[in-house]
């Protein structure tokens, strides 16, 4: 391990971590004096000037600067040009009859000019302080540009890898989902909104979106309340509670009703069980979609539907300003909906300091895009963020004895690959391949030959192509026979399959999650010739891997790692960095175990250990890799499970603690992992369910106690039986270990308090700690 260079970067990162804690005073006026200047613009505001508030527009398609001028547009999507941004933000100031200024808003899922790993990875690094670094940088360099609202953090919970927006979000756990959902929102929009350098967030797709029928995008959605309440929504409700200012409504169906119109989201949960106060805006013309669902007969019902509903602001699909001026007129929307409409954005517009300070400084913006200290962030995260699920007689790190490597895989010179499907403004050319940053880290003294095999191309597969998909050719092929005879006379091959960025994200749903067009078929050949392989995956979901699991020495999983991924990949190889990622989702053997999660119910069959106890004949019911699963070049030892109590009351808690033990030769990081179970209750748990996490950096010989504290908001969950969250008294299991196969065990009970918490939580009306 090249330790220095690892420490210099820590060290530089941390100097410029610590600029994120140091900001300057916010400009937040008091809630009171913030609905006073609200409600005065309201009073002022003629109906018209009040709809066009809830107007967002694309630009530049739909872009008119005299409907900025007579107040017919509220925000805008997709203005990223920081001088046109200060001139039509100084027409809305200057030149509109009450001088509201837009809101600007830009997809910056995993970065803006600096692209980091896409989401799903992220999550892999079970490290939420990384992760809100990430996002705080990620709201630097978008208000450079003066653009003052993301539509991020994504956090939809998906246990479907077919689903392609798999990518955007954080894996299949509600817990590690919401811990990402809470770091997000933080580095995003910082302590409080209105915090300069920082950036309005939008959660979405507000719920359910990652649920659909089949894995196919925007299908329906059918999930019964429990599974809503325990599984789909904490995430949401995490983002709430750390603050987040907007929410963006999903585009499908939640149990027949479209998300745009669901006044059971938008206002049971989402304002009257949760608080919120910010404002709803939907999806890109979902509003007016819901004619095309079936849910309104027409467009003009579509916009009533919606308002009623809470949906405040409509993106794109102008159903508001065409159609609510009638409904208005007709008396269907009455001026108190109307304003409880506008109220919400024009506050959002206060405290975000707009008014205050609109524009940006242009000479400012290029020298925060191209910040070095982003893009050494970017490196950590990317090694970071990678998952190193096979490792076979130490082929990693590569030794130094290597010689000659052979990069194979036309992913291994695609920077778009490495980018993502949101690749915000990030430039191809200042994208680090992997290819680049193998040729760079192995210098000189070590041949790199590289040879594209076979290429992707995103393609339905029908009869008629399936030989350019593959899995029907067997015929010899120049490119194939090229990367064999490149592996041949290696010592070392680098494979890099998985998918281009356009294979997954919005409309990247598969019917299958092999690896696409003929690098399986690549993969054997090259296996052949008996050399040692690694296999890099690049990707945004898990694949089927299944072969090379038992074919390859060593698989490390990369993911999309955005723009500093070549140069990570190769401190990675060569050991410069020690993988230390871990899981965010089950990992499937083949398509046909869709949907598999660890979290699942305990069947019929009496277990001991929790395990996949429900069966096909033809398919081992495990998955290939379980959730929260990740080696390292070093070991680790976990063990010393200890319990504070054994017995609580039922609003008490205790702490389990075990230690942690590097015992290899290398430093590295592992993912300590708290899972419980209820034995018995009023309804059916999870076999088990990650309920606290600590990723633990040690030096060989190293240990360190980590300590969970296991309390209501571990304890609690939504019953079907009360229709209510709370603590049930029961007995407990509780395992702590490295994935979630974890087997070191410790039990605990909880009795009843003179009130049931479950009682005093229906009483309370709250749902969450
Ligand atoms: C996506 C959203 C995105 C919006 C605006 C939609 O198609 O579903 O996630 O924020 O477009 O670009």
């Amino acid at each position: 391990m090249r330790r220095n260079c690892w420490l210099v970067a820590c060290a530089l990162l941390c100097c410029h971590m610590a600029s994120f804690t140091q900001q300057p005073a916010t400009r937040k006026a008091s809630e009171g004096a913030v609905d006073e200047r609200v409600s005065a613009l309201l009073r002022k505001m003629t109906v018209a000037e009040k709809i066009g508030q809830l107007n967002q527009l694309d630009y530049p398609t739909h872009a008119s600067d005299d409907r900025v001028r007579s107040g017919e547009i509220g925000a805008y999507l997709n203005l990223t040009d920081p001088v046109e941004i200060n001139r039509v933000q100084r027409i809305a100031i200057e030149e509109s009859r009450m001088h509201i200024p837009l809101l600007l808003g830009f997809d910056v899922i995993n970065g803006y000019r600096t692209l980091f790993p896409i989401s799903l990875a992220q999550a892999a690094s079970w490290d939420p302080a990384l992760v809100e670094r990430v996002h705080a940088v990620i709201a630097e360099e978008t208000s450079a540009v003066g653009l003052n609202w993301t539509f991020a953090p994504m956090l939809d919970i998906a246990r479907d890898p077919r689903w392609g927006r798999i990518v955007e979000g954080s894996g299949e756990d509600p817990y590690l989902a919401s811990a990402m959902a809470t770091a997000k929102v933080r580095g995003l929009q910082g302590r409080e909104l209105g915090t300069p350098g920082r950036i309005l967030a939008c959660m979405k797709h507000f719920a359910g979106y990652g649920s659909p029928v089949g894995g196919r995008d925007y299908d329906s959605v059918y999930l019964p309340e429990v599974q809503l309440q325990n599984v789909y929504l904490p995430p949401f409700h995490a983002a709430v509670e750390a603050g987040v200012g907007s929410v963006m409504s999903a585009y499908m169906a939640l149990n027949d009703v479209p998300a745009s119109g669901n006044t059971h989201l938008l206002r049971d949960v989402l304002r009257d069980e949760w608080g919120f106060r910010g404002f709803v805006v939907s999806d890109s013309w979902a509003i007016h979609t819901m004619k095309n669902e079936g849910y309104a007969k027409d467009f003009a019902q579509a916009g009533e539907l919606a308002l009623k509903a809470g949906e405040n602001m409509d993106m794109g699909s102008e159903t508001y300003f065409n159609y609510l001026p009638a409904d208005f007129a007709a008396g269907d929307v009455s001026m108190r909906e109307l304003d409880d409409a506008v109220r919400p954005v024009l506050r959002t517009k206060v405290v975000l300091g707009l008014f205050d300070h609109p524009y940006v400084n242009v000479s400012k913006t290029e020298a925060v895009l191209t910040n070095p200290s982003h893009r050494l962030l970017a490196r950590r995260a990317a090694a970071e963020t990678a998952v190193l699920l096979r490792n076979e007689d130490h082929t990693l790190p590569i030794a130094k004895s290597i010689r000659s490597i052979a990069v194979i895989g036309s992913l291994a010179d695609d920077p778009a690959a490495l980018m993502g499907s949101w690749p915000g403004k990030g430039v191809k050319k200042e994208t680090v391949t992997v290819l680049a940053g193998i040729r760079e880290r192995a210098g000189a003294s070590v041949q790199v030959a590289y040879e594209p095999g076979v290429m992707l191309k995103r393609e339905p597969q029908t009869e008629l192509n399936s030989d350019v998909m593959g899995n029907n050719c067997t015929t010899a092929d120049p490119v194939i026979e090229k990367a064999v005879a490149a592996s041949m006379k290696a010592d070392l091959t680098v494979l890099v399959m998985g998918e281009d960025a356009s294979m997954n994200g919005e409309y990247g749903s598969r019917a299958s999650i092999d690896l696409p067009g003929r690098q399986l078929e690549l993969m054997q050949r090259v296996a052949k010739t008996g050399k040692p392989i690694v296999l890099v995956l690049v990707n945004g979901r898990p694949l089927n891997i299944t072969w090379a699991s038992t074919h390859f020495s060593s698989i490390l999983e990369v993911w999309q790692p955005g723009t500093e991924g070549g140069h990570a990949v190769a401190d990675l190889l060569f050991g410069d960095a020690n993988p230390g990622g871990k899981l965010p989702v089950t990992w499937p053997r083949s398509t046909g175990q869709i949907p598999i999660y660890y979290a699942h119910n305990a069947t019929k069959v009496n277990q001991e250990s929790p395990d996949f106890k429900s069966f096909y004949w033809d398919e081992p019911t495990t998955p290939l890799y379980p959730f929260g699963y990740g080696l390292s070049y070093t070991t680790f030892k976990v063990h010393d499970l200890q319990l504070s109590e054994t017995r609580i009351v039922g609003d008490g808690s205790l702490e389990a603690n075990a230690i942690v033990e590097n015992t290899g030769s290398v430093g590295g990081d592992d993912v300590v992992q708290l899972y419980i179970h209820q034995r018995a209750g009023s309804a059916v748990r999870p076999v088990r369910e990650l309920k606290g996490f600590e990723r633990v950096r040690l030096m060989p010989g190293e240990s360190k106690t980590v300590r969970f504290r296991i309390g209501r908001k571990q304890l609690q969950f939504w019953s079907p039986a009360t229709r209510a969250w709370g603590v049930e008294p029961g007995e407990f299991d509780v395992w702590v270990g490295d994935d979630s196969r974890a087997s070191l065990r410790g039990s605990f009970v909880v009795t009843a308090s003179s009130k049931s918490a479950s009682l005093q939580a229906q009483e309370s009306g709250t749902q969450h700690e």
